[in-house]
């Protein structure tokens, strides 16, 4: 063993644990909700964020609550699109939360960051409409007569602000050195790809004023989309993401498809370097990777929640468990429903 190889080797640890931290600041969803984030000490206590963070923590305290909703909404909007499949996105008591699973430059870890870009611009913004913070309100920048004929007015969403914070807040680490350059290119495009898809579900909303709900008067804002349709548009990318490669023109980097027969991908589409592991196993040197034993699986589905595919060919178990639901339902006038409990056997099946 050289010195050089020693070093290399040293170095090469170092750039591993830097980047670990990219994503840690998702570990603020494992606060626990008291004791919020008040002020400029707090910034320095808090777990998982690093020194650029801890400066935009102490500069904007107001914000972090929201923030850590953010994470919050990443985590569990990740496990709902992941449910089915063989890694469901659960997290760790450890940082970083979702194990080594996303270290690599998988479509799993393109999934997570574009979610959790969008989180933070999406909690933000909320926070703003909904006038707990100084910094920011609602859009201003919408008023007028529209095109359409109605009046812009009561409170648009300023996703401009959410997603302005979102880039300073979230896109930290690879501004500065520490990954690879097609790892930081990856990320970055995959955070640009989360919050384009609160970008373009942007939608109108309106309220008709006049005698009686005629629409004399109809005065319209502009607000985000419920975050499950965020995102439902980020798992869609994701099953579409495009095998990228790095790729010199000029004196710039840029990502192109592996495969030159594709088309080159949009700002919108999600992009990755590695592939991603079978995720079928549990291994006890990989945090986060559980296999996938003990899974439910469905017996007839031939997708990824298939017990075939599911189980990856280990074989299941299935017993009888009994579920209680609502049944009979009546409907009284006026105005409530009444139902009926009943009880069945399900079978449950359950992978090797
Ligand atoms: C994910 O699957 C593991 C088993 O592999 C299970 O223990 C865990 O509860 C699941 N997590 C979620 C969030 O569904
Ligand atoms: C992208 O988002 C991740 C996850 O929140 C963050 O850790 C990372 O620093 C961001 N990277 C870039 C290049 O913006
Ligand atoms: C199992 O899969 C089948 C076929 O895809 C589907 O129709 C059914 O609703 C699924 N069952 C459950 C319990 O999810």
């Amino acid at each position: 063993m050289t010195a050089e190889y020693v070093l290399r080797s040293l170095l090469m640890l170092f750039l591993a644990l830097l980047s670990a931290n990219a994503s840690n600041w998702l570990y603020l969803a494992k606060l626990s909700s008291v004791g919020s984030i008040s002020d400029e000490e707090t910034c320095e206590r808090l777990r998982g964020l690093i020194h650029k963070q801890v400066q935009i923590c102490k500069r904007s305290v107001e914000v972090m609550d929201a923030v850590r909703h953010g994470a919050q909404l990443a985590i569990d909007e990740c496990q709902f699109q992941f449910r089915n499949r063989r890694w469901n996105c659960s997290t760790l008591e450890t940082m970083p939360v979702f194990g080594k699973v996303v270290t690599q430059g998988t479509r799993e870890a393109a999934f997570v960051y574009a979610i959790s870009a969008a989180s933070v611009a999406f909690a933000v913004t909320r926070a703003c409409s909904s006038g707990e913070l100084e910094k920011c309100g609602c859009d201003h920048n919408v008023h007028g007569v529209s095109p359409e004929g109605f009046q812009w007015s009561g409170c648009s969403d300023n996703i401009a602000y959410g997603v302005a914070f979102s880039q300073s807040f979230v896109d930290v680490r690879e501004r500065s050195k520490g990954q690879s350059p097609s790892r930081a290119l990856m990320n970055l495009h995959n955070n640009e790809s989360g919050r384009k898809a609160i970008l373009s579900h942007m939608r109108v909303e309106c309220k008709c004023h006049g005698v009686s709900g005629s629409c004399e008067v109809k005065t319209c804002w502009k607000a985000m989309p419920p975050f499950r349709k965020v995102g439902n548009a980020i798992k869609e990318k994701f099953d579409g993401a495009t095998e990228v490669e790095q790729r010199k023109v000029g004196t710039t980097k840029i990502l192109v498809p592996r495969n030159s027969q594709f088309k080159p991908h949009t700002d919108e589409d999600l992009v990755y370097l590695d592939p991603s592991p079978d995720f079928c196993d549990h291994d006890p040197r990989t945090p986060g990777m559980l296999g996938t034993a003990g899974r439910q699986c469905n017996r007839t589905s031939k997708a990824i929640d298939g017990c075939e595919l599911m189980c990856c060919g280990r074989g299941f178990q299935t017993e009888k468990v009994e579920v209680v639901d609502r049944c009979s339902c009546k409907f009284h006038w006026c105005c409530y429903v009444k139902c009926k409990q009943c009880r069945k056997m399900v079978e449950m099946h359950t992978c090797r």
